[in-house]
């Protein structure tokens, strides 16, 4: 029986190099990897995979990618032979020709070559970094050629980007051709920058174009023109461009990419998704070029980035906003007949043909009269130059809502002036990114009839295919054989966000036995995962949304990942259960800090101050779904067992209340007496200035040990209290020999003066009773940042 099985094994292993995709580790001079047979070259910890990737029907690229596809089913590339050319799904090939050289070909044209030549003998490796190398076989370590050296638009943790290599973004979401972006390093200033170009124009838009380098925090004086991701999520580049990922620290499946939106991403894999773990440019719109000519770039959270034509334009390509818009009419003719309409808070960037810093508006409009290639002008208060100053603009590239004080003036025919809609600055818009067209490819073949023996083989190697699949289901039944060590690693890197069922929580809960807090709509109770993770789980009160708002707000939630933000593990929502399980933090809060016994020096204190910070930049700015908090008090601030701080409960004000009437008072108001910025009892737009205030009593708190007290009834439309702690800090300050007199007296004296200052002056900004007079978070971080190194 034995012995009838093993033969049958070894009849159907050499059936299988016929019928199936071939996974080898290696690729031996004379031999090929066809598209047909779906051949493949693996690295040998199975998270890479080179081949063909079929782009478009019939249209193949010659590729690496992650091996294990996505949460959609989809793919993520690393590197791509032959982007601008591919070849058809029919007697293409890979090959390692017996000369040293990588061929691809189709149908004996070659589409793409690695140039190389050897008289030693080689082999093609794919190594576990996702490195595709070509080496000599009697010293492995000798790379003749290397996939890492030609990135297409992503490098990889330890690829180094040098001066050699260029990022070129893909062209569209599904059309990996080479787009208009590109991330390199400057030769002539050693910085490493992002630029747009297409046949018409350049334009460098990071670092921000205005700023002289060292203001932008870069350096132009080391050649050596290198930079790295590591494996931990650090960045490092010889122009003193540095950054942590908001998960460094940890080695976990990372990419750096120039994005089709030509911004530069570094991604993070987390439950088969990626995770955007730093972003070089946080307004979508600065990106230049991204809607092309002529047009007007929107954002808002809600509908994301859109694109649109001004009044007098029309859509180039109604299927390609990337091109932009074009006139309606011809600028060449009567140029008596032009005139100006007005676009409030719009920009556009660069292509100035004239400057003027003394015109009078009548005159700026004349200049562009006058000059038949001019498109409009800018006409606005600087506050530089102390007066208006006057731009005339030969192309209008970059245009977006900048805000105040900037004004366009779009010159166009006085036929058109009077149908212009003031309400509806932008028309024909639409959504970037939805280019979805299907590559196809013909060329045309000798083409052989097939023989009949080949018939057969195929016919005889499908009928075997069969049986051995059913023999491998039959074995894997009887056997079930524990999952291997690759299947292990991706658990591994799959840990994290999940969904728990009631039963899970009450268990690890033990039947909510250890409570450790009440507040913020719910209670806290300690708990133990079946994985040994001590978490904190929080059940919140019934009176919430439906399960779909509430699984949306959780699918936001479990993508925030940053140092200073509690990680949140799952969550359950079946019935009217909704509970949070979150990570556990073995100091507390802060407020229990602050009153217990538990002594918080100085360096503690300053350093959960900037931790705090930090957190809140990245929820108001950094991740992509803008989240306010409002509710930052030192109860939701938890310290690890550093005393590192981290923020709690964000993302939860949207999950209260949302079906009580919209005017009651109640329904409106979030946060807790004592921290509530003053919008909230006058009624005023809620933004990210909230958290702001909310922040700086916090601060404040910390530097005075003195709370605002909770111990009243609550009024809502008394403000009282925290207005006294402001204005006896205030006082203090302004009467400067009893600054000292505000400190917490637990700290006696040992603190920093300097850092001491800059953070009080930091935290009066913050609660200004007006909301633009106070800075924003990531504002604050830099001022706090910067001090601590000045000194
Ligand atoms: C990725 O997956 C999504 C959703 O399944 C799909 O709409 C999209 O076309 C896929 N993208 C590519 C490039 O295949
Ligand atoms: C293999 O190549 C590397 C890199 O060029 C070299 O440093 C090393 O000495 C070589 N080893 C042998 C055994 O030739
Ligand atoms: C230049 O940058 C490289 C890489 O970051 C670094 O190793 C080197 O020390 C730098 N040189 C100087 C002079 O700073
Ligand atoms: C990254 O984190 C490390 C360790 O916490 C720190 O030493 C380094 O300064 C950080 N780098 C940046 C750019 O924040
Ligand atoms: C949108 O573009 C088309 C041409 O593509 C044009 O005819 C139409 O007038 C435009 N719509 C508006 C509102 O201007
Ligand atoms: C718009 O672009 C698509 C795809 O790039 C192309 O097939 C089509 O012909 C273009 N339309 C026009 C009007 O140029
Ligand atoms: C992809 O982009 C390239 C270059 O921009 C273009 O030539 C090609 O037609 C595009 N393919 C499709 C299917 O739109």
């Amino acid at each position: 029986m034995h012995l009838f099985f093993i033969f049958l094994l070894h009849l159907l292993t050499l059936s299988c190099s016929i019928h199936s995709a071939t996974i080898s580790s290696v690729l031996t001079q004379g031999s090929s990897l066809f598209v047909d047979k779906d051949d493949r070259l693996g690295s040998p910890n199975r998270l890479f995979t080179a081949g063909f990737h079929a782009i478009g029907r019939n249209a193949y690229c010659f590729a690496i990618w992650f091996t294990q596809p996505m949460a959609d089913g989809n793919r993520t590339l690393v590197w791509t032979a032959n982007r601008d050319e591919p070849v058809t799904g029919k007697r293409s090939r890979f090959s390692l020709e017996k000369t040293g050289n990588l061929v691809l070909t189709d149908a004996n044209r070659r589409f793409w070559t690695s140039n190389t030549k050897s008289s030693s003998r080689l082999q093609l490796k794919l190594l576990d970094s996702g490195n595709l190398v070509l080496t000599r076989v009697d010293n492995q370590s000798l790379y003749v050629w290397q996939s890492f050296n030609f990135p297409t638009d992503t490098v990889l943790p330890n690829q180094p980007f040098t001066k050699d290599t260029v990022l070129t973004s893909s062209r569209s979401l599904t059309n990996f051709s080479s787009g208009f972006y590109k991330l390199y390093f400057d030769n002539d200033d050693n910085v490493i920058r992002l630029r747009y170009a297409n046949d018409e124009v350049t334009s460098v838009y990071w670092p921000k174009p205005w700023l002289v380098t060292w203001a932008a925090g870069r350096s132009t004086y080391n050649m050596s023109r290198v930079a790295t991701l590591d494996s931990k999520g650090r960045f490092m580049s010889s122009d003193d461009l540095a950054f942590n990922t908001s998960d460094y620290g940890v080695t976990l499946q990372r990419r750096l990419t120039l994005d089709v939106d030509g911004n530069v991403r570094v991604y993070t894999l987390s439950q088969r998704r990626w995770v955007v773990s730093w972003q070089a440019v946080s307004t979508p719109c600065a990106v230049h070029g991204v809607c092309g000519p002529n047009s007007l770039c929107t954002y808002s959270p809600e509908t994301g980035r859109t694109c649109g034509c001004m009044h007098g334009y029309k859509p180039k390509n109604d299927s390609d906003s990337a091109l932009g818009c074009e006139p309606m009419f011809d600028f060449t003719k009567d140029q008596e007949n032009y005139d100006f309409i007005r676009l409030p808070f719009v920009e556009f960037y660069g292509f100035d043909s004239y400057f003027s810093q003394r015109s009078t508006f009548e005159e700026c409009k004349k200049v562009c009269l006058d000059d038949p290639k001019c498109k409009a002008i800018q006409f606005t208060f600087d506050q530089g130059y102390g007066s208006f100053v006057c731009y005339a603009k030969t192309l209008l590239y970059n245009g977006f809502y900048k805000g105040t004080p900037f004004i366009t003036y779009l010159k166009i025919p006085k036929t058109y002036v009077p149908s212009y809609n003031h309400d509806h600055m932008v028309v024909n818009e639409s959504k970037l990114d939805c280019s979805t067209s299907v590559v196809e490819l013909s060329r045309a073949y000798d083409t052989k009839s097939e023989s009949g023996s080949l018939k057969f083989m195929l016919w005889f190697s499908i009928i075997l295919g069969a049986i051995e699949v059913m023999f491998f289901l039959f074995i894997y039944y009887i056997t079930k054989a524990p999952s291997n060590t690759t299947t292990q690693t991706y658990l591994a890197i799959a840990t994290g966000f999940k969904r728990f069922t009631y039963d899970e929580i009450v268990k690890a809960s033990s039947k909510f036995s250890d409570e450790i807090g009440r507040g913020g709509g719910g209670i806290v109770y300690k708990g133990k995962l079946p994985d040994n993770r001590v978490v904190a789980i929080k059940v919140l009160h019934d009176a919430f949304q439906g399960e779909a708002e509430f699984l949306a707000e959780m699918s936001t939630i479990g993508r925030i990942n940053h140092m200073n933000l509690i990680e949140t593990f799952g969550y359950c929502a079946e019935g009217k259960h909704r509970i949070l399980v979150y990570e556990y933090m073995e100091n507390g809060s802060l407020a229990h800090n602050l009153l217990g016994a538990n002594h918080l020096d100085w360096h503690k204190r300053f350093a959960i101050a900037i931790g705090v910070a930090k957190g809140l930049a990245y929820l108001h700015e950094e991740c992509l779904e803008w989240v306010l908090h409002c509710d930052v008090k030192p109860h939701n601030i938890l310290l690890d067992t550093d005393y590192k701080p981290k923020v709690a409960d964000f993302g939860l004000s949207k999950l209260f209340h949302q079906d009580a009437p919209q005017d009651s008072m109640f329904s409106r108001i979030r946060g807790t007496r004592g921290y509530m910025a003053p919008e909230w009892v006058f009624n005023l737009p809620i933004t990210s200035k909230v958290d702001v205030y909310s922040y700086g009593m916090v601060v404040l708190e910390m530097l005075t040990g003195r709370g605002p007290t909770c111990d009243q009834a609550i009024d809502y439309n008394d403000s009282v209290e925290q207005k006294r702690l402001v204005e006896w800090v205030r006082e203090k300050v302004h009467n400067k020999t009893q600054i000292m007199e505000i400190v917490d007296p637990l700290m006696k004296d040992e603190f920093e003066k300097v850092q001491m200052k800059n953070l009080l002056k930091v935290a009066l900004q913050c609660v200004e009773e007006d909301k633009d007079a106070r800075p924003t978070m990531s504002e604050v971080v830099k001022m706090l940042l910067e001090a601590d190194e000045s000194d």
